[in-house]
């Protein structure tokens, strides 16, 4: 049976066994305020490389403390944060996965409440109750949370450094694939809408001043993590409102990364203001096809990616390279051995594994 979910994909010479890759997820799982995996994370992300993906990227991490969004994030602007990824990596690895990570900073949308384990979940964490001053393009607050303060030259170079040593330190790790979290209304993303970028500098108006934090980011990592890491972006090709980021200004930003050395879009929508979004299977594929057809970058796709035939069709029919399964892998991380089993491939069983799996008993 021809399938494309299991043929191999090559970045920068690196050889990925599939195109079942898992999404960064939040867990919200640090013990203490200070960025540090745990068990928790050797676990969960453990469980998901044996389950067969071909890419595990391990959830956003703040490139600084105030880039968190929650006081429960990963971090990774100390070499103890590194110290303890080094582990989960190696473990992730030994099961055939590569492991990303995403790099991160929340910006407006920083200091905000863990999704789980406490009473409050609704708007910006009190300083006087373990928050921070927040920052972002302009002093402009996403509905409900604290007004930003708007950074300075200074301060946008400063973000830039904090990206670059976080890429360092995650390569240091083991990490073999950095995703820079471009998307869902964080700062990257908050710098590229022009909803909540009002700046009049060189980092506001048109889209080239909007993507020119972007663009940093990608140059600073790259020079910082070297040629052989797989770096990938994601973008919010849409932000689902009047004014907002459109899925032409994506592709255009997407042909400016693939000039400068990206090697994949991870294609999302989203997330820098309230909006109703039209959420169905598949519903942001669209978007990733747009990207691809216009820029030639490989591209993955997300979103209510739930089933084998669906993923294997959206591969097939070329709307893109690979596909990124999240809630899905939350509910079963054997996904990929089923979805093997359902197009007809070798299912990766872990060897441990193998008699489950066996016809007979
Ligand atoms: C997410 N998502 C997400 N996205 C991201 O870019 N960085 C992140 O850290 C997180 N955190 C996160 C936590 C949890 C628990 C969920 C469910 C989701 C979004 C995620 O990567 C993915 O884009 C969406 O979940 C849509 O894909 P699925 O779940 O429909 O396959």
């Amino acid at each position: 049976m021809s399938q494309r979910l299991f043929e191999p994909i090559t970045l920068r010479g690196i050889q990925i066994r599939n195109r079942i890759w898992v999404p960064p997820m939040c867990q919200y799982a640090v013990e203490e305020h200070d960025g540090v995996a745990t068990d928790w994370h050797l676990v969960h992300l453990g469980a998901l490389a044996r389950g067969g993906a071909g890419v595990v990227i391990v959830e956003a991490t703040g490139v600084v403390p105030e880039g968190r969004i929650s006081p429960k994030d990963l971090g990774l602007w100390n070499d103890e944060q590194r110290d303890a990824l080094a582990p989960i990596v190696r473990f992730m690895r030994s099961q055939g996965a590569v492991a990303g990570i995403q790099l991160a900073h929340a910006g407006r949308k920083a200091s905000a409440w863990p999704e789980w384990g406490t009473e409050q979940t609704d708007g910006s964490i009190p300083l006087d109750a373990g928050g921070w001053e927040t920052v972002g393009p302009s002093a402009v607050a996403f509905p409900g949370l604290r007004v930003p303060r708007e950074l300075d030259e200074q301060g946008i170079a400063e973000v830039v450094r904090a990206f670059a040593a976080a890429a360092r330190r995650a390569v240091e790790a083991g990490f073999e694939l950095l995703e820079i979290h471009g998307a869902h209304g964080y700062l990257v993303h908050e710098f590229l809408s022009p909803m909540s970028n009002h700046r009049t500098d060189a980092y506001g108006g048109p889209l080239e001043n909007r993507a020119r934090l972007l663009l940093e980011i990608v140059d600073a990592v790259r020079h910082e993590a070297g040629e052989s890491v797989v770096l990938a972006v994601r973008l919010s090709a849409t932000d689902w409102a009047d004014g907002g980021v459109t899925s032409d200004e994506t592709v255009q930003v997407a042909s400016w990364l693939g000039e400068r050395g990206v090697d994949l879009v991870d294609v999302s929508t989203g997330g820098n203001v309230p909006a109703a979004i039209p959420a169905g299977p598949g519903y942001q594929v669209p978007f990733a096809t747009a990207v691809r057809a216009g820029s030639k970058l490989p591209v993955g796709a997300v979103g209510l990616i739930t089933e084998a035939r669906q993923a294997e069709h959206i591969l097939l029919t070329e709307q893109a390279d690979v596909v990124l399964v999240g809630r899905e892998m939350l509910r079963d991380p054997n996904f990929p051995i089923r979805a093997a089993q359902a197009v007809g491939a070798t299912p990766p069983v872990p060897a441990p594994y193998r008699r489950g799996f066996r016809q007979a008993t």
